[in-house]
């Protein structure tokens, strides 16, 4: 492993502007990319424990050897899922998780288990707001980053294709010729190229299985699978691919494989006389920038209409878990803030909140938690609302409900965050009654306050539901108005609705305006109090 040269990407974290809080989906996808492991870890954490640890679901137990292997295939395949099939001259196909449908994983192109796998892992980071291919795109990133590589610039909105894309993949077997043209159609120079092959092929190999005639059975009880790696360390990006290969030490099964015709990379590797390879060997600073500009373009070739976000940054200080609840005439606040790039339990944080009859409150947070990212080289500090009488936990202030909350602000160390005096915004506009309950079993009724005088021209509960594309949709189920204003304190009404069969969670959502606001939590009603208690 090397140090990361100070011209890689790892300006565009100080470069780049911060994203206004909230935004749904920013809000979520920035998550996804930095809250990793510890407080709030993403769902790919357990995947990340580190290079030489990776646990695959269905394939726990196995040596240290095959996990290493697994944990390259999971970079591999969400690399290799990526661009084949882009055509930039039409503007079709690119990252757009095509490969999740089985005709497309079942073609010869794409030979092996990997990419099923490696499917399944990326769905657990799936949401209303991450699409599969936003996922697959982040499982790269994160692989790439925790494994020793370099930091890639990541930005989400890729859509799901609805259908499989024509194939397209890059065979070993074909010619020279043929792989600049794939590359070209995908927008990429023969020096680009190289570069992406060898990025690419400093992680994992080439299995026996699915090639049987590049790859013997290695009868090796340390790589049962049968993997020939591309480089001596298959496990971490670094420049090996690249040193081996000029050193003539190399033993990738596309460059010295017993078969040239399969022989691509050697091809590939020294179709400029050498010169990238070389430059590569001779500076890892220069792989890993070149990598991390590369991959960056690979993951951000979509189709044609696809408007992708900015590229996404860590807010510096973070709104987090922000829940409002309705409880008679209290109005409930909990919330969190994450501070980025500390390890430090014992800031002073005051959350500072303005409401709608001009006057504002405080309250002094709790330190909470930690967590990190990219390999541990970024830490964030928690803190929360909470407060301990006499052993009792209390996680959230009590709000009039008739001042409510319109933003709220922190104060970090005598410093001040407000987003530049915009202040972080709160709808209080709606928002779950705890006289929600339970009817029977699996049928409850959802009380929702609505504030008065609000412009609520739609309430609803929003059930979050897979579709037969395996694509995250939201199922919206309408509360009818009341006939009568049933009030629950001075400035809020409920809106009631019963559902039965709620095996599943709900957020609640408001068009407020014209604009469609969701709480950040859905609620289970298991978790509901009896109606008849
Ligand atoms: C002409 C272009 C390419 C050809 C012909 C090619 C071919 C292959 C083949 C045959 C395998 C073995 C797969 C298996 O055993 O299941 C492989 C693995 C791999 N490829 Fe490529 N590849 C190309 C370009 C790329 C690029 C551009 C990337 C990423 C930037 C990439 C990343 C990988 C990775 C990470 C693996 C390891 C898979 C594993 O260990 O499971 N490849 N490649
Ligand atoms: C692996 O073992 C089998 C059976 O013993 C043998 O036929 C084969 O030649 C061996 N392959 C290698 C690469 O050593
Ligand atoms: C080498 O590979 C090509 C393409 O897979 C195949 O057609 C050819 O028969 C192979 N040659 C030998 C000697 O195995
Ligand atoms: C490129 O490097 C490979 C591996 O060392 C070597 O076999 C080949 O001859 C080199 N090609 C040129 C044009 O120098
Ligand atoms: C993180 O904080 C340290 C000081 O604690 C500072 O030197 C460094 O520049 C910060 N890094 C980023 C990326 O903000
Ligand atoms: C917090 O509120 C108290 C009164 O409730 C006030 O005295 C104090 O100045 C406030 N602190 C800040 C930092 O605004
Ligand atoms: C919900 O169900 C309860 C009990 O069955 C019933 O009394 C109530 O009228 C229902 N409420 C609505 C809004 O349908
Ligand atoms: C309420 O919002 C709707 C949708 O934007 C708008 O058409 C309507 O004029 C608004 N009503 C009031 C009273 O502002």
């Amino acid at each position: 492993m090397f140090h990361h040269a100070p011209f890689s990407t790892l300006a565009f974290l100080a470069t780049v502007c911060a994203y206004t809080w909230p935004s749904p989906q920013l809000d979520e996808l920035e998550s996804a990319r930095f809250d990793q492991k510890g407080l709030h870890a993403n769902a790919f954490s357990g995947f990340l424990g580190s290079c030489d640890s990776f646990i695959f679901g269905p394939n726990t137990g196995r040596s240290n050897a095959a996990d290493w292997i697994r944990m390259a295939r999971f970079s591999e395949t969400s690399l290799r899922i990526m661009t084949w099939r882009h055509n930039s001259k039409d503007g079709t196909g690119g990252l757009d998780a095509s490969i999740r449908f089985a005709e497309e994983q079942a073609r010869a192109e794409n030979a092996g288990n990997g990419f099923a796998n490696t499917m399944i892992v990326v769905g657990t980071q799936v949401s209303r707001y991450i699409s599969n291919a936003d996922a697959i795109a982040l499982a790269a990133v994160m692989a790439i980053e925790n494994c020793g590589g370099p930091e890639v610039a990541f930005r989400g909105g890729r859509i799901d294709a609805t259908e499989p894309n024509a194939p397209g993949v890059p065979e070993p077997e074909q010619d020279l010729d043929s792989h600049i043209a794939a590359f070209a159609r995908q927008g990429f120079t023969k020096t680009e190229m190289i570069s992406l092959v060898a990025c690419g092929h400093t992680f994992g190999g080439v299995q026996h299985d699915p090639f049987p005639d590049i790859v013997n059975v290695l009868n090796d009880t340390a790589d049962t699978e049968d993997v020939a790696h591309f480089d001596s360390t298959f496990a971490t990006f670094d420049n090996n691919v690249a040193t081996e290969y000029i050193s003539g030490t190399t033993q990738n099964p596309l460059v010295v494989g017993f078969n040239d015709t399969t022989n691509s990379d050697k091809r590939i590797f020294g179709s400029d006389g050498n010169t990238t390879m070389l430059s590569f060997a001779n500076s890892p600073a220069l792989f890993a920038s070149t990598c991390a500009d590369l991959f960056a373009r690979m993951i951000d070739t979509v189709p044609n209409g696809v408007v992708l976000t900015d590229v996404i940054t860590p807010l510096p200080v973070k709104p987090s878990d922000v829940v409002l609840t309705m409880n008679g005439d209290v109005l409930e606040l909990s919330a969190s803030v994450r501070l980025w790039n500390t390890t430090d339990t014992t800031s002073s944080v005051t959350m500072l909140w303005k409401d709608h009859i001009g006057g504002t409150g405080n309250d002094t947070l709790a330190f909470w938690d930690l967590s990190s990212a990219t390999g541990g080289k970024y830490s964030a500090a928690w803190y929360r609302v909470a407060t301990v009488t006499n052993a009792v936990l209390t996680d959230f202030v009590s709000l009039d409900p008739a001042a409510g909350i319109t933003s709220m602000s922190f104060l970090v160390d005598g410093q001040l965050d407000d987003q530049n005096g915009l202040g972080f915004a709160i709808q209080d506009g709606f928002m779950l009654s705890k006289t929600s309950c339970q009817i029977e079993f699996l049928s409850a009724r959802f009380d929702v306050a609505v504030r008065n005088g609000v412009n609520a021209t739609r309430v609803y509960l929003e059930q979050i539901t897979t579709d037969t594309l395996q694509r995250v949709v939201v199922v919206e189920i309408d509360i009818p108005p009341p006939s009568q204003p049933v009030a629950i304190n001075s400035a809020y009404s409920l809106w009631s609705v019963n559902v039965t069969n709620p095996n599943v969670g709900y957020a609640i959502g408001a068009e407020i305006d014209g604009i469609k606001y969701s709480t950040t939590i859905a609620y289970g009603v298991t978790a509901f109090p009896s109606c008849s208690a």
